[in-house]
């Protein structure tokens, strides 16, 4: 994508945002500026006249009245890792880049009702701390939990590790706070487990990718801490295999399963290639790969036996060849690993094109064996590297470049690489765009997925509450 320079600054209106914000609120200069213009792979690159950094709701209603009056599109921000480009401003003129960093607050944490009331600028990781600290848990947990925010990961709907037992990101949350493009303030932040007063807002502006207002804080939902956990990696023969293994433990005990990941042989080998002391703890590499974390809020809920008993009927039966159990946290967590470096081992991998598609779960391996065949038949050389939620049906079906190709040349056929995962994915009955949303990189997709009633009601709605476009223009929604 190409890189552009700034627009020129208007002084009058920066000084009118640094009334609101303060000298610390507001950047201005490029080199400042500069690291809010692209994305976490570097895919995009866009332009904003200044980074506004709002500390309170009421900043962030009072710059967007000012956005609203002169016409000047917003961008929200949050840890700025999307995957689909839905953070970075576009090449236009006349826009703001608005991050939630300094709102980054817990406003409370109530036991008794199990919520956490928290900015949408705070850092999930320190979130799972917070609750930690109270001896609950907060259950949301991916690979970018140290840098994504609670407002970034509401606007995408994020699901990552643990959806096969909590839920996505909406299913975490009970109310929430928003500004809307008019700079109106909903005080929706009610910690109700029931609440059915018309149309829920709150989920609107969940997964609406900043399209519809900004996200400035929200109730969670809290959940009893871990007292005992499980975990394991496991080889297995084939897709088949992991999905027999994941009936086995649901099976077995459903409630006990917290995660249960997919990984592909490749996948590991550039793992284990590419970061430094990821090592495999079984005795061979494998084609095929499961991670099953197990956990319970009781003691003595014996998920070691259940563990052991349930991988030994899987070994008789044919669906584990050799498996590896965490005899400590570290150990834990040195598995955990091999599974969250995937997309950092990917990016230093080398090109690669990023297919975030769900289908039913029982349709997973053929998925990914499909897939896989016509996206090797699309380029010859090229290595699918599919791996990601099993247990929830979301698989990312990424396709590193050949060995040798320039990264150029592969990219540009990013398009049809998607086009031939997605005409798999439709055929099973899938979606395009499972976890990650749709950003900048999936908009032109809308239409053949979510074209006719379902997304004209979409557009109505993006222009009753936004009729001047300000709100991330370029992003979700296709032009008209
Ligand atoms: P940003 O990237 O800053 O923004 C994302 C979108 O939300 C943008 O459209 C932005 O405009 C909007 N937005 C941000 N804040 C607000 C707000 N307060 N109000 C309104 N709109 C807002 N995602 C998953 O779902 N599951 C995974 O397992 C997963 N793993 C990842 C692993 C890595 C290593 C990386 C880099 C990313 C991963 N992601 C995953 C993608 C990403 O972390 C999620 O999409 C996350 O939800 C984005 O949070 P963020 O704070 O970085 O948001
Ligand atoms: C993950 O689950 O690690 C990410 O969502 C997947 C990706 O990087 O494609
Ligand atoms: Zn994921």
């Amino acid at each position: 994508m190409p890189d552009h320079a700034p627009p020129p600054a208007d002084p009058s209106l920066l000084s009118a945002f640094r009334d609101i914000l303060g000298p610390t609120g507001l950047l201005a200069e490029p080199d400042d500026i500069a690291p809010h213009l692209s994305d976490w792979r570097g895919l995009y690159k866009g332009q904003a006249m200044a980074v506004l950094r709002p500390a309170s709701t009421e900043e962030v209603a009072a710059c967007v009245k000012l956005c609203a009056a002169q016409g000047i599109a917003i961008i929200p921000q949050g840890g700025n890792t999307s995957m689909v480009g839905g953070a970075t401003p576009e090449a236009r003129p006349r826009q703001v880049v608005l991050s939630l960093a300094r709102m980054n607050r817990v406003r409370e944490v109530d036991t008794a009702d199990m919520t956490m009331t928290v900015e949408a600028g705070l850092v999930l990781a320190r979130a799972q701390q917070v609750a930690a600290e109270h001896g609950v848990m907060f259950p949301l947990s991916l690979g970018a939990e140290g840098t994504a925010m609670i407002g970034g990961l509401l606007s995408t709907n994020a699901g990552g590790n643990t959806t096969v037992r909590y839920g996505n990101a909406r299913e975490l949350m009970l109310g929430l706070e928003v500004v809307l493009p008019d700079g109106s303030v909903i005080n929706g932040l009610r910690r109700l487990r029931k609440d059915n007063t018309g149309y829920a807002l709150r989920h609107l502006f969940v997964g609406a990718e900043g399209t519809l207002g900004i996200i400035t804080a929200a109730v969670l939902r809290l959940f009893p801490a871990a007292r005992e956990t499980a975990t394991a990696l496991c080889a297995v023969p084939s897709e088949d295999a992991a999905l027999a293994l994941f009936r086995r433990f649901r099976a077995a005990d459903e409630g006990a399963v917290r995660a249960f990941e997919y990984m592909s042989g490749i996948g590991m080998g550039m793992v284990q290639a590419t970061i430094e002391g990821a090592t495999l703890p079984l005795s061979a590499p494998a084609e095929h790969y499961v991670l099953v974390d197990l956990s319970a809020s009781r003691e003595g809920a014996g998920l070691r036996g259940l563990m052991e008993g349930v991988l030994e009927a899987a070994m008789e039966a044919g669906e584990v060849e050799d498996a590896a159990l965490a005899e400590s946290e570290g150990q834990r967590a040195a598995i955990w690993r091999l599974r969250e470096e995937h997309p950092e081992a990917q990016k230093r991998a080398g090109a690669s094109v990023k297919n975030d598609v769900s289908v039913p779960v029982s349709a997973v391996p053929e998925l990914i064996r499909r897939a896989s065949a016509a996206c090797r038949a699309l380029i010859p050389g090229s290595r699918p590297v599919p791996f990601g939620h099993m247990g929830d049906g979301n698989i990312h079906m990424n396709l590193a470049q050949p060995e040798g190709m320039a990264a150029a040349d592969f990219l540009a056929r990013s398009h049809d690489i998607m086009d031939t995962v997605n005409e798999v994915v439709r055929d099973l009955g899938g979606s395009f765009s499972a976890e990650h949303g749709i950003g900048r990189l999936k908009t032109d997709m809308m239409e053949s997925w979510r074209g006719g009633a379902e997304l004209d009601a979409m557009r109505r709605i993006k222009a009753a509450l936004d009729p001047q476009g300000i709100m991330n223009p370029g992003k979700l929604l296709p032009d008209a």
